[in-house]
C-alpha cells in the first residue's frame, strides 16, 4: 500500500499518470479539480460557489475542500492506498490533511513533484482536450483521441477547460503554484518526501520514473 501526493503546476502532467499509475496499481485516484468540475456539471450546491472561482483560477476555499477530501477519503477504494491530484494545494490542506491521515494511523509516502517551466505550461494546456463523462484527458498533438472530439474510452465529447484560456493559465500558474504552493513544497521537503521528476518529458518517460517511486512500495 502506498499514499502519495502529485504536486506540480497546471498541466505538469499530474492528472495523466496519476489516472494511469492508479489503475494499473489497484489505488484510488483523488483529484479535487475533478471532483469540483463533476459538482458543476451536477449543479450541486458546491459547484455553483466554485464555478466562478475556478474559471478565473482562483483556489476555492480551503475548508470546502477539505471537507470533499474528507469524504471521499472515507470510501471503501482508499483503503489500498491512493493518489492525490491537486490535493493539498495550501499549508492549511496539508496540516489537515496529516491531522486526518494520522486519525487513522496512516500517513503520506512520497511526494512526486512534477518540474517543468511555464511556457511549456502554457502549449499543453492549450491543446488538452478533456470528456464530459469522466475527464479523460486527451492532447491535441501529444495524445490525440482516435477520432477527432470523441473520447476513446466512452465515447463522449471533448472539451476544452474554462481555465485553459492562456491569461487564466498565468493566473494559475502564480497564484496556485508560485504563491500558495511553495509552503506546501516547503512542508514536505523538510520530511524528506519530495522526489522531483523531469515532467517536460515525453509522457512514457515520465511514466517510467512514477512506475521507479511506485516500485519502491510494491516491494517493501
Ligand atoms: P485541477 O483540475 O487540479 O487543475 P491543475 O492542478 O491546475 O492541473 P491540471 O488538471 O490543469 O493539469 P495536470 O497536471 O493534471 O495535467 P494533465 O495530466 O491534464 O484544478 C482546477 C481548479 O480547481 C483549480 O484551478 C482550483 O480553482 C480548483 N481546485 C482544485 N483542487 C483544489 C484545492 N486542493 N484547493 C483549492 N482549489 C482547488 O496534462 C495536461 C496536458 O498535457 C494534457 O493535454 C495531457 O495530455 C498533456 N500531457 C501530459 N503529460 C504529457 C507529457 N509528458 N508530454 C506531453 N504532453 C503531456
Amino acid at each position: 500500500m502506498a499514499d502519495l501526493i502529485f504536486m506540480g503546476p497546471p498541466g505538469a502532467g499530474k492528472g495523466t499518470q496519476a489516472a494511469r499509475a492508479a489503475t494499473e496499481r489497484g489505488l484510488a485516484h483523488i483529484a479535487t479539480g475533478d471532483m469540483l468540475r463533476a459538482a458543476v456539471r451536477d449543479g450541486t450546491e458546491l459547484g455553483l460557489k466554485a464555478k466562478e472561482i475556478m474559471a478565473r483560477g482562483d483556489l476555492v476555499p480551503d475548508e470546502v475542500i477539505i471537507g470533499m477530501f474528507r469524504d471521499r477519503l472515507a470510501e471503501p477504494d482508499t483503503e489500498a492506498g491512493f493518489v492525490l491530484d491537486g490535493f493539498p494545494r495550501t499549508l492549511a490542506q496539508a496540516e489537515a490533511l496529516d491531522d486526518t491521515l494520522t486519525g487513522i494511523e496512516r500517513s503520506i509516502d512520497c511526494v512526486p513533484v512534477f518540474d517543468i517551466d511555464l511556457e511549456s505550461l502554457v502549449g499543453r494546456l492549450s491543446g488538452r482536450r478533456v470528456c464530459r463523462a469522466a475527464e479523460h484527458v486527451y492532447h491535441l498533438q501529444f495524445n490525440p483521441p482516435r477520432q477527432e472530439g470523441i473520447c476513446d474510452i466512452d465515447g463522449s465529447e471533448l472539451y476544452q477547460r474554462e481555465d485553459d484560456r492562456p491569461e487564466v493559465i498565468r493566473n494559475r500558474y502564480q497564484k496556485q503554484w508560485v504563491e500558495a504552493a511553495a509552503p506546501v513544497l516547503d512542508y514536505y521537503e523538510g520530511r524528506k518526501l519530495v522526489v522531483f521528476i523531469d515532467a517536460s518529458a515525453p509522457r512514457d518517460v515520465v511514466a517510467r520514473e512514477i512506475d521507479d517511486i511506485l516500485d519502491r512500495f510494491d516491494s517493501a
